[in-house]
């Protein structure tokens, strides 16, 4: 196992040779909770191959899709353990550690993905990549799912005044629950690996997701209605541990790095593919079963929910929270 000091190696292999085939010497375990055919999991396994070429063989990388390993919550500790080396949250995830990644999470802060990208690779995402390393994470890229769609088995989600009573999954973020608050919502916190059985059993009625993960994780087959809504955004922070990192020799590091620029450029073209195709087929599913009613929101009733939502940014002014700075410098990118 890795002990992960200095250049320690993986206990059962032989000793360091530069050569390609002495096995492995770091072993990364890249924990993540969603399907493997999801923008975050191709990109997973897209860094794993690559990884191991740059560094000819020296870093095995082993990544375990849909919770196998943890779950979002208990990954965030593991890594400061050295338990598991790397991962992928969403934003909500980082609440208790660095709260103000939630600014990813307020409803319509974007114009579009591309807006949304400046601001990532900018100077907010810099600051926001600094908080993270500053708690004893090392932060690498952001990374893309999509923009979440309004989901549910009680009625179709059309005006605000529709979410009324319902009950939402949320992620574990403060401001999820503010916005579904601000329209009369019960949301629920849990994890994502329960969402399809708390949506099959009635304990929530209603959920917002990409498509990549209505799809991936069969959401649609327990909900009857979907909205395309596009009211928020999921995306994703890498972290690694940091011991991790450290007892990497530079050149490794380096390895890391490239592997994970490459991994990144893919990851954003995979989650444009694969949310516009995975759309595809749960429409092709809503017409040959009859089970599924999809809407999508007019721009009369986008501008209802984006005037609705959007008066909760003020609760997140405090710096401690997400900040005005912030929150006004992501809102001003051009
Ligand atoms: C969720 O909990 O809904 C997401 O964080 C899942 C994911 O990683 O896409």
């Amino acid at each position: 196992l890795f002990t992960g000091c200095g250049d320690t190696k993986v206990e059962d292999k032989k000793p360091t040779s530069k050569s390609e085939n002495a096995g492995p010497e770091y072993t990364l375990k890249f924990s993540h909770v969603v399907s493997p055919n999801t923008p975050k999991g191709k990109a997973a396994d897209f860094f794993e191959k690559r990884l191991e070429e740059l560094s000819g063989g020296k870093i095995d990388v082993q990544v375990y899709p849909s919770s196998q390993l943890y779950t979002d919550n208990a990954v965030l500790k593991a890594l400061t353990l050295d338990s598991v080396q790397m991962a992928a949250p969403s934003f909500s995830k980082f609440g208790k550690i660095v709260p103000q990644l939630a600014l990813f999470d307020l409803p319509f802060l974007f114009k579009d993905i591309d807006q949304l990208h400046r601001v990532q690779d900018g100077v907010v995402g810099q600051k926001l990549k600094q908080m993270i390393d500053d708690k004893g994470y090392i932060a690498l890229n952001f990374w893309d799912n999509g923009f979440k769609q309004l989901s549910s088995s009680k009625k179709p989600i059309l005006m605000p005044a529709d979410a009324e009573g319902q009950k939402f999954r949320i992620m574990s973020s403060k401001v999820l629950e503010a916005q579904f608050k601000a329209v009369g919502a019960n949301p629920q916190m849990m994890p994502f690996s329960e969402v399809y059985s708390g949506l099959q059993q009635g304990v929530i009625d209603a959920a917002e997701n990409p498509f990549s993960n209505i799809y991936t994780k069969k959401f649609y087959e327990v909900q009857k209605y979907l909205t395309v809504s596009n009211h928020g955004y999921l995306g994703y922070l890498v972290v690694m541990s940091k011991k991790f990192w450290e007892s990497l020799p530079e050149d490794l590091q380096k390895d890391v790095v490239q592997a994970m620029n490459e991994a990144t450029v893919k990851e954003r073209e995979y989650a444009q593919e694969l949310n516009n195709s995975q759309f595809e087929k749960i429409k092709e599913y809503a017409k040959t079963t009859g089970k599924l009613e999809i809407f999508e929101l007019t721009p009369e009733q986008r501008a209802a929910w984006k005037k609705a939502v959007s008066k909760i940014y003020p609760e997140f002014y405090d710096k401690d929270l997400i900040g005005k700075d912030l929150i006004n410098d992501a809102l001003n990118t051009k």
